[in-house]
This record gives structure tokens, C-alpha cells and sequence, in this order.
């Protein structure tokens, strides 16, 4: 009997796949490299269904013998351990991102005589297709929410950014750029208090209270699926923090931080330039708890914001607090600071990893901004924020537009460096029938 190898990812089936398995079937006994959600996570989106579901699905394929994980978009590691007579593949991946991967499938099967078989593509139905029409549908507030401990699980570093209305909700869901062989996309939002404040014309003070927050918020989930991360600003008292917690939860919001502060809030980005006072550990850490003890789902996450670094109290300090805040039940650490070099968010994460090697790890480099995602993911961040550049590159487009006007009595002189109408009417889909 011919060993035969196929590796897919089989997120959702379709008779593509049962293609291929079909053909296999007929040159020898059919073992399955799935790729593992690391694998699929390092060149793409996260599939929709876990390791394990499509797992079971795929064993239960007529024709597949047997099911393995393929750890890496990489099928060498695999092609080593099997030494396959056959590999087949849909005849798609001779060009864009797969176009490597299929090469050194074709030299490690050289190695010992190996064939690479490929299977024209079967027309009218593929993956791109499906996922399109699944992000149309929509998600439910169980799946949304998992998907961030999923991402955590699969990716080195989680990248977020921030959604302030429908719109930039949209953006952050939607964009996508290939770079090499990879495909790139942000992984999910962070519902900036900072923004949807601004957008609001009001100061980032608590003054947007957490109803006027969820309203946004509400925005956000009705036109997007990614996984939300709500900036929840201290929290306020630890009685309404827990209702914070459930309505969060009810939406499907996958993590709050929360912030070791207390009395009237202010920027983190203003420092020392303005009064702002630190909670003390145990009363932070009480919140936290109570956070916690009023969680009803198991996947939903509370995450300790550390305002050490802002405050010029020292990297000693935040750990100091760290301690207790995971000792109180935190989720997840967010470690803030406002310098423009990284160097002691960096002492804190090394240190802090010392101690925890798993914990999520947050920052967010909205002033030490020449700081590669790399470089962060090496420094033990799990989860990168990009915090405010939306509203921060709209609004000075907006101005610009805005003054042109004025000088020129009419908008002609603007055209150039606005979207055409026509694009605005069809941006949004369905609106048009
Ligand atoms: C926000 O985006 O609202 C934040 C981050 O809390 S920062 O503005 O840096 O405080
Ligand atoms: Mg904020």
C-alpha cells in the first residue's frame, strides 16, 4: 500500500476538499496532516472551528485513514517523519502566498522519490468564498468571546486596534494586506476609552459613562465578528464594576482592563503633568476580585492595568502590584507606560515572566512607537494595542478638508484627497439593492 499525504486546514469542508481526499484515496492509504491553529494563525486568520472540531470531522471523511497535526504551513517537518509516496493538493497554490510551501514539498519528496499530485481546483466554491459568507452572517457573543483565549493560545502576538463607531469597527474587521506569504490582518479591537470619548467631543475623564460606552460598543459588535477588548477605565466602584462585567460579557467582549487608579481620571498620556492618584494595591485588588466573583462564563477575562511606569513610581512598584493583582484573580496584565523608550516596559516584562511564564502580558505603544511587534513578542507581550492611530490620522484629514473649504468657497480643491462619491455610496454593503 502507497502512503499518500494531504494537509489541509479544514475549517469548513466543501466538495473541494472531499476532491482531493477522493483522488488520494485511489493512489494509497490517506493520512491527513491538519494544520494545527498555530500553523494556520502564522500565515492567516484563526479558522472558525478549533483543532479539535475539524479533527473529528476530517477522521470521519470516507478515505482518510488516519489524521495528524501539521505543526507548521511547513509540510517538511511531516514529509520527514512519513516519507510519503504522494502528496496531493489542489493545483491552487502554484502562485501567492502558498507558492514556497509548495517548492520545498516538491524538493523534500525529491529526497526519496516522492510525487507531488495535484488536483485541478474545483470551480464555483472555495474557502474565500465561504468565509466571506460567514462574516456576512455574523457571530454569536459565545464564539466572539472565546476567539481571544483562542488567539493567545495560536499566535506569539496578539495585535489590536482601537474602534471608536460602526466604521473604524469595520476597518479593523476587514483589512487585510499579503505580504510575502503571509496575510495580514489585526486580530481583533480595543474599545478606547480615549476614543469614543474624543469622537463623542468629550474628555477622556468617565465623563462617557458606561451605558453611552456600550452604545458604541453595540455599534461595534453589530457590524464586526473579531474579538472586542473594552478599556473600562478604573472601573468605578467595585459594586458597579460587577454589572460592568455581565453587560460585557452578554455582549460577547472577550477581556476588560481596568486601571489602578482612582478619583477623578485622567489621560494615562498626560503622566505627571496633571494630579492623578494610584489606588492602593489591596483596594485595587479587591476590585478585581469582586470583578471576578460576578463573572458568569469561564472565558471571559479581567485584565490588571498597572500605572507604575506612568506615574513615575518605577518598574519595582508595578511589580510589587502585579503580584498582588494576580493573587486577586487577574486574567491578564497591562503594563502602560508613556516614555518614548521601552526599556522599563521591558525590565517589567522580563521580570514579571520570572515569575509568570504564561500570563497574558498588554502594552500598548502609543509613545515608544518605534517598537517592532517583534520585539515586543520577544520581550514576553502577548497582546499589542494600537490604541488611538484612527482618530488620531482622521482627524487632521478632516481639518484639512474642513480648512480647504473655507479658503476656497467650494470643495473642487479637496476632490483629490477624498474618497469619490461613488466609493462612499458602496463602502458600506447592502446598501444599494
Ligand atoms: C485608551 O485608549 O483610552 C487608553 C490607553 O486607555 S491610553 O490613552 O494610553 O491611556
Ligand atoms: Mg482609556
Amino acid at each position: 500500500m502507497k502512503r499518500v499525504y494531504v494537509g489541509m486546514s479544514a475549517d469548513l469542508i466543501h466538495p473541494g476538499h472531499l476532491n482531493i481526499i477522493n483522488e488520494a484515496r485511489k493512489l494509497g492509504e490517506v493520512t491527513v496532516g491538519l494544520l494545527t491553529d498555530n500553523a494556520i494563525a502564522s500565515y492567516k486568520r484563526l479558522p472558525f472551528l478549533t483543532y479539535e472540531q475539524r479533527k473529528i470531522i476530517v477522521e470521519n471523511i470516507k478515505g482518510v485513514d488516519k489524521v495528524i497535526p501539521q505543526e507548521t504551513l511547513d509540510y517538511v517537518p511531516n514529509l520527514q517523519k512519513l516519507r510519503p509516496d504522494y502528496v496531493v493538493h489542489g493545483d491552487d497554490w502554484k502562485d501567492g502566498v502558498q507558492k514556497s510551501t509548495r517548492e520545498r514539498v516538491i524538493n523534500a519528496l525529491a529526497g526519496w522519490g516522492g510525487e507531488l499530485i495535484e488536483v485541478p481546483y474545483t470551480q464555483g466554491i472555495s474557502s474565500t468564498q465561504l468565509n466571506k459568507g460567514l462574516k456576512e452572517i455574523g457571530t454569536t457573543p459565545e464564539i466572539r468571546m472565546k476567539t481571544l483565549r483562542r488567539l493567545l493560545g495560536a499566535k506569539k502576538i496578539v495585535r489590536l486596534i482601537e474602534a471608536h463607531n460602526g466604521l473604524t469597527g469595520l476597518i479593523a474587521e476587514h483589512l487585510r494586506i499579503v505580504k510575502g506569504s503571509t496575510a495580514k490582518e489585526f486580530d481583533g479591537m480595543w474599545l478606547s476609552s480615549l476614543t469614543d470619548s474624543t469622537a463623542k467631543g468629550k474628555p477622556d475623564i468617565e465623563a462617557v459613562d458606561v451605558t453611552a460606552r456600550l452604545q458604541t460598543l453595540n455599534d461595534i459588535v453589530e457590524v464586526t465578528t473579531k474579538p472586542i477588548v473594552y478599556d473600562g477605565d478604573t472601573g468605578g466602584r467595585p459594586e458597579h464594576f460587577s454589572f460592568t462585567v455581565k453587560s460585557l460579557e452578554r455582549l460577547g467582549v472577550s477581556a476588560v482592563i481596568i486601571e489602578d487608579k482612582i478619583g477623578l481620571k485622567m489621560n494615562s498620556l498626560f503622566g505627571t503633568d496633571v494630579e492623578q492618584q494610584q489606588d492602593t494595591p489591596e483596594n485595587f485588588a479587591h476590585k478585581i476580585s469582586m470583578g471576578k466573583r460576578s463573572q458568569i462564563t469561564k472565558d471571559f477575562m479581567i485584565i490588571a492595568r498597572i500605572e507604575s511606569l506612568i506615574l513615575g513610581k518605577g518598574v519595582e512598584d508595578a511589580l510589587m502590584r502585579a503580584k498582588a493583582y494576580v493573587s486577586a484573580g487577574a486574567d491578564g496584565i497591562m503594563i502602560h507606560s508613556k516614555d518614548k523608550d521601552p526599556k522599563e516596559v521591558f525590565e517589567f516584562c522580563r521580570r514579571f515572566r520570572q515569575e509568570e511564564e504564561h500570563l497574558p502580558l498588554v502594552a500598548v505603544p502609543s509613545t515608544y512607537n518605534k517598537v517592532y511587534e517583534k520585539e515586543l513578542s520577544e520581550a514576553g507581550v502577548n497582546i499589542v494595542i494600537y490604541a488611538n492611530q484612527l482618530l488620531r490620522s482622521a482627524y487632521p484629514a478632516m481639518i484639512k478638508t474642513a480648512t480647504e473649504i473655507l479658503e476656497n468657497e467650494r470643495s473642487y480643491e479637496s476632490d483629490s484627497s477624498m474618497m469619490p462619491i461613488s466609493e462612499i455610496l458602496t463602502l458600506i454593503p447592502g446598501g444599494k439593492q
